[in-house]
């Protein structure tokens, strides 16, 4: 049983033994250095790294809560927005801030917009048309801001069906958005077309470019066929894009621009009569990390134009080699035709379940992430994988034959529960479960939840194993036996 230290000790312990048992907790973590994990880390080796550690640490303790103290701060905050508009062919009016992350662009441009539409066009009850591959910070930010998700599905090239965005805007619109690419399958939406309703009806058109900002305009540089999504499009009006993802930069970053600062002002948050004097405020939080837009400026600085188009090069040709690899094992097929570094493939045989697949990979030391609608595993390609990608293929020519014909492996581990998850049609039922999965990991037991085992576990409660997989695999059979008809 691991000794907790959930006491604050009565006496302050050796930094020495202190930093030993921090990296001790690590050991179990993800081998990123070795290419094992496919999202979550843009690792670029031990240099890059220790420059980023570095910059970072000349500004670990500065706050960019108020712009007008840490004026070293506005100023790589400034240089940051700039150069990433300049990216996206904006001109000088384009306006924007750094923050935290990719989901807290999206929240905030859901608050902007929000906020726009009541104070231009009097709309009371707010809708946004999303692509239902959206990245699910978009349905986070509908919920915390109040503006209702409508949610448009894709055409045959998994792509948003343009048609239906159409269709679907009304007059409580107050924003439309298209991503590029969007998360599950790699895919960018036709913004330009997007664009051309936004104009046409005088609605404001985001793109979410949190995963290609920092990675598509070298890829267009490189002579890639990569569509207009950026400002070139006249109706695009904000472009998230986040340097902690193909930036490469420390992670805490993003950055959101607007075509101009009349867009901008609806985000900025001012309260003049707190007694702890005028408070404003341009993004979402309050104090903001230093260390993180130092590190952003840095990588930019860094890495150079030359930089990451030899980085981008490095990633579409090994994503492409991993596609191509794919697609010749007969019983997988990729999901639509992603140019980029994000795909996701699928079985198409009877006889191989793909989350089977993923635990035959995880148990080869792959981590692997699952999407569902369709059950399918998904990629995120790094420069680091170049060196990986025979082993990868033929772990995964390894796993589909291990697989193939025997359809227990999907009735156990992770395969059955991701299985059952996507396969429940009553989703209430899932969320209910994941939802209290959370209370166990969160209230007081603090328990620690496997998610490749689905196996719960806490230190006074060892003996619990399973317990989440059992939950579904109960619902589950509950639903079969009552919608027989729907599974
Ligand atoms: C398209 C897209 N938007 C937004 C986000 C959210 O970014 P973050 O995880 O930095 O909050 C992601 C994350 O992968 C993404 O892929």
């Amino acid at each position: 049983m691991e000794k907790k230290n959930t006491c604050l000790p009565k006496k302050g312990r050796s930094r020495k033994e202190i930093l030993g048992e921090l990296r001790g907790f690590g050991k179990k973590d993800p081998d990123y250095k070795k290419s094992r994990t496919w999202s979550l880390v843009y690792y670029l080796g031990e240099a890059h790294t220790r420059f980023l550690q570095q910059a970072y640490n000349y500004y670990f303790s500065a706050n960019g809560l108020n712009p007008t103290v840490f004026q070293s701060l506005k100023r790589l905050e400034s240089e940051v927005v700039r150069i990433t508009a300049n990216l996206h062919h904006g001109d000088r009016e384009v306006a924007g801030v750094m923050t935290s992350g990719g989901t807290e662009s999206c929240l905030l441009a859901v608050k902007t917009y929000r906020d726009m539409g009541r104070d231009q066009k009097k709309i009371k009850r707010p809708e946004m048309v999303i692509p239902v591959t959206a990245h699910v910070a978009w349905e986070k930010g509908a919920k915390y801001f109040g503006v209702k998700a409508v949610h448009a599905p894709l055409d045959k090239s998994l792509r948003v069906d343009v048609a239906a965005v159409r269709k679907l805007i009304n007059r409580n619109t107050v924003m439309i958005l298209g991503s590029a690419p969007e998360y599950p399958h790699g895919m960018i939406d036709p913004i330009a077309e997007l664009g051309e309703i936004a104009k046409a009806k005088d609605i404001p058109l985001h793109v979410d470019a949190c995963l290609g900002g920092y990675l598509l305009p070298f890829a267009e540089m490189l002579g890639y066929p990569v569509p207009l999504w950026d400002y070139r499009v006249a109706g695009v009006t904000s472009i998230s894009a986040d340097t902690h993802k193909y930036g490469f930069s420390a992670k805490g970053a993003s950055t959101i621009t607007y075509r101009n600062i009349e867009i901008l002002k609806h985000q900025f948050f001012v309260y003049e009569n707190w007694p702890g004097g005028i408070f404003a405020s341009p993004a979402l939080l309050g104090t903001r990390p230093g260390g993180a837009y130092a590190a952003a400026w840095a990588a930019l600085q860094s890495l150079g134009e030359s930089g990451y188009r030899k980085l981008t090069k490095t990633i579409l040709e090994t994503a492409q080699k991993l596609k191509s690899g794919i697609e010749a094992i007969p019983e997988l097929e990729i999901l639509g035709k992603p140019m980029g570094s994000v795909f996701a493939y699928r079985s198409k045989s009877r006889d191989v379940n793909i989350y089977a697949v993923g635990d035959q990979m995880e148990k080869l030391g792959w981590q692997i992430d699952r999407l569902q609608f369709p059950e399918a595993l998904h990629a995120m390609v790094t420069p680091l994988h170049a060196a990986i990608v025979k082993k990868y293929l033929q772990d995964l020519r390894q796993a589909v034959r291990a697989v193939r014909g025997r359809p227990e492996l999907s009735e156990t581990g992770a395969a059955a529960m991701y299985g059952m998850i996507a396969n429940i049609p009553l989703r209430g039922m899932v969320r209910k479960s994941v939802l209290k999965m959370f209370a166990e990991m969160y209230g007081p037991d603090a328990k620690m939840i496997d998610a490749a085992t689905a196996n719960l576990s806490a230190d006074d409660d060892a003996g619990n194993g399973g317990d989440f997989a059992a939950r579904m695999a109960m619902i589950y059979l509950k639903v079969k036996n009552r919608f027989k008809k729907l599974v």
